[in-house]
């Protein structure tokens, strides 16, 4: 099944059925909760990442990045629990969409970006002491590709509609 099979498949689902069954202010309230998700997605990795690039810091990282880790992995569960149903809504309406191929592939990228930060060793040493530079320089350039993934998946999210 290519891209564009799935998209007419998920259309036609049980789910994009049900979605298009729950009336015309169901897909604001979706929208509106996506909306909320990608808030306190990115929001929170904002300030993680800016932190990780050397502002504010007299604020300890180990302080910093518990809660704005927690809230960004509620954001995404949040985005991407909201975002099926909106896709399946019309999903056969964004089978050419340059924008849609652009979104996910950027989510995979961060994705892989954080995974690739929390096992690196600079991860692991700022809750148990201070970095060495060359850890610091680990961290600053996994927040600046942190950055570059999320702001592509936004633009492109938010770009989609106006193909
Ligand atoms: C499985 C995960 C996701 C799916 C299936 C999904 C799907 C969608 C769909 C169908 C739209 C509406 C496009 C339109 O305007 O017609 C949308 C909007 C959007 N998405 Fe997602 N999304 C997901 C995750 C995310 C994530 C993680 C982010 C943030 C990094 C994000 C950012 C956005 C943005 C900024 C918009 C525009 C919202 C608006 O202006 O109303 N999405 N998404």
């Amino acid at each position: 099944m290519n891209l564009t099979q799935f998209l007419f498949w998920l259309e036609h689902s049980p789910l994009g059925v049900f979605t298009r069954s729950l009336g015309a202010w169901s897909y604001g309230i979706v929208n509106l909760v996506h909306i909320l998700g990608i808030v306190m997605l990115f929001g929170s990795i904002l300030l993680l990442d800016l932190r990780l690039l050397g502002v504010w810091r007299s604020i300890p990282l180990a302080a910093l990045s518990r809660p704005t880790v927690t809230l960004a992995m509620t954001g995404f569960f949040i985005a991407v629990a909201s975002g099926i149903p909106m896709l399946a809504v019309k999903a056969g309406d964004y089978a050419d969409n340059p924008f849609l191929l652009m979104k996910f592939p950027a989510i995979a990228l961060a994705l892989v970006n954080v995974w690739l930060l929390h096992r690196s060793g600079a991860w692991k040493a700022h809750r148990l002491r201070d970095l060495l530079p060359r850890e610091r320089r680990r961290l600053a350039l996994g927040a600046s590709l942190s950055l570059a993934f999320w702001l592509t998946a936004i633009t492109s999210g938010r770009m989609i509609g106006y193909w």
